[in-house]
């Protein structure tokens, strides 16, 4: 059985895709394996090529920012990227980068685990949720193969625009309720000990209250409303619901 520090050294090690000619150093992802949430950037960058981790530039120092903006920090999540190698000048990794990248990122996943995903980017957003906006997408959880997957716009974004900051800001903010109701969801006798005034978690106190009626905005497909292509993970999601009247928000 192979670990996540085995699959590191393979990463380290690939040339599998054209990126790994450029590399000053493959960057796997970090964190520890029992993390509850995964992190999935685009690629690295220059920072992060140099010192062989993720996010660690400004854009890192951004999410280490919104991390404690809701109580964590990073080394309480794993951190990871659709491709492991940096793009030459950053460009956008190219379909046929991830395709041959992606076998590591699944790997990951599957080893973690992670109770939830949160894809910052268009491009993480486009393997879980293909097809649609991020604009239109994210703020909000998809059930997608089993996985619960929450995009957010990349951090580098609202480095760029103000506007985009608020908005990674009030979507990072919905993330402690959303693993509230998850641990729920995945020990209900956990409940017990919420309901009568302990945090399911130490480090998520300062988290916003668990809000369950809305939490699956975006149901599973089944068999009938959305047919699954077989041999893939990944399922369209259906338009999204309207918004609601003034004056009253959806969280989810
Ligand atoms: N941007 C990413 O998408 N990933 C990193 O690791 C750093 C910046
Ligand atoms: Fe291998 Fe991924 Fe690096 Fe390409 S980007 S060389 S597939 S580790």
């Amino acid at each position: 059985m192979d670990t996540l520090a085995d699959l590191a050294r393979r990463v380290s090690a690939c040339t599998d895709c054209p990126l790994h000619t450029g590399r000053t150093n493959a960057v796997p992802g970090e964190g520890p394996s029992d993390a509850e949430i995964l992190f999935i950037g685009e690629g690295p960058g220059f920072h992060e090529d140099r010192q062989g981790r993720p996010f660690v530039g400004p854009a890192g120092n951004f999410l280490e920012d919104l991390l404690q903006s809701i109580g964590m920090t990073r080394e309480q999540v794993f951190i990871a990227n659709m491709v492991k190698c940096r793009p030459p000048e950053n460009r956008d990794p190219t379909p046929a980068e991830i395709s041959a990248c992606s076998k590591y990122l699944d790997r990951q996943i599957e080893l973690l685990n992670p109770l939830l995903i949160v894809t910052l980017g268009r491009f993480s957003t486009a393997k879980f949720v293909p097809g649609q906006a991020i604009s239109r997408v994210r703020g909000r959880l998809h059930s997608v193969g089993g996985r619960r997957v929450f995009p957010i716009m990349h951090p580098a974004a609202g480095l760029r625009r103000q506007e985009m900051r608020a908005g990674i800001e009030e979507d990072f903010a919905k993330i402690p309720g959303l693993l509230d109701v998850l641990r729920i969801q995945a020990d209900p006798a956990s409940e017990t000990v919420r309901r009568v005034g302990e945090p399911s978690h130490p480090s998520y106190e300062t988290g916003p209250p668990a809000q369950t009626p809305s939490l699956w905005d975006i149901p599973e497909p089944t068999a009938e409303n959305a047919p699954v292509p077989p041999e893939s993970d990944s399922v369209e999601q259906p338009p999204a619901p309207p918004e609601p009247p003034p004056g009253q928000q959806r969280l989810f």
